[in-house]
């Protein structure tokens, strides 16, 4: 598991220090979905890079627990222990092809050819990109080029996956997709996924939902003990999912009528009014 301890993150301005993150505690056990959500500006890029060890925090710590030896605690190796996913694939694509693109990221890992040519065709596979291994990656669509960037970072086998924000640009079926082959990879590779996002319709998958506000964590909890806290929406600047929204209106007249998180849920607990 990654673990953060009073993790805090200042940088200087001329402006003087600006405290971007403070004393962020956090757990993300291996292969669980993890979810973060705020307004612009609360921090969850920083939180990410952290995470990810891109960043150092000023104070605080961020380990890497082994289920083995739960007293070893090791740095964070971006990219071999932690892969992360960017808003916009088109400033994480660098090669001519799709297959020199994933390959790109291993070229500093010391592999054998072989090695190297195996990972490839394996993420090729799992994220069915084979037919395009020889595309120019520009050529693509984005949900494809979204695809792309996950196979560069799941080549260097990480054991979580971070996604900044990484289908807010896409259309709703591109969208689906790489979510969904998302959720695929956390189920049959058992990788650790963390969802940065502000489409709370995404972090229903998560296990446990981080609220932050203004650099602070102000909620770590289940998707539905997130929504059904007005401090921490508020606090968060949080638009719920439809069908949680529709919920709250309907309790109104019916007061015990469920908080619905999906228009599945919603649809069966209007069948069951009388
Ligand atoms: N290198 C930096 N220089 C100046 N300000 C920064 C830097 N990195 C982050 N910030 C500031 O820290 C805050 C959090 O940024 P960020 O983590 O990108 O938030 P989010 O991803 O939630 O929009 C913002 O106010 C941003 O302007
Ligand atoms: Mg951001």
């Amino acid at each position: 598991m990654i673990r953060l301890d009073k993790v805090s993150y200042q940088i200087e301005t001329s402006a003087g220090a600006v405290q971007v993150l403070r004393d962020i505690d956090l757990e993300l056990p291996d292969g669980s979905i993890s979810a973060i959500v705020g307004p612009n500006g609360s921090g969850k890029t920083t939180l990410a890079r952290l995470v990810s060890g891109l960043l150092r925090p000023t104070s605080g710590n961020v380990h890497l627990l082994s289920n083995d030896d739960i007293h070893t605690a090791k740095d964070v190796r971006p990219g071999v222990d932690v892969g992360l996913v960017f808003q916009n694939p088109d400033n994480q694509l660098v090669a001519t092809t799709v297959e020199d693109d994933i390959a790109f990221g291993l070229e500093n890992l010391q592999l054998s050819h072989a090695e190297m040519v195996r990972r490839v065709e394996d993420v090729l596979r799992l994220l069915g990109l084979q037919l395009f291994r020889d595309y120019p990656p520009h050529r693509l669509s984005g949900g494809q080029k979204q695809k792309v960037a996950i196979a560069g970072v799941l080549a260097m086998k990480p054991s979580f996956l971070i996604l900044d924000e990484a289908t807010s640009l896409l259309d709703p079926t591109n969208r689906r997709e790489v979510m969904q082959t998302v959720l695929r990879l956390n189920n049959e590779l058992g990788i650790g996924i963390v969802i940065v996002t502000h489409l709370l319709d995404e972090v229903l998958v998560a296990s446990r939902v981080g609220v932050l506000a203004d650099g602070v964590l102000a909620a770590w909890d289940s998707p539905r003990a997130i929504f059904s806290n007005p401090a921490v929406v508020k606090q968060g600047d949080l638009v719920l999912p439809l069908s949680a929204r529709a919920s709250f209106l309907m309790q109104e007249h019916w007061t015990d009528f469920p908080l619905c998180l999906t228009p599945e849920e919603f649809a069966r607990a209007t069948c069951q009014l009388t």
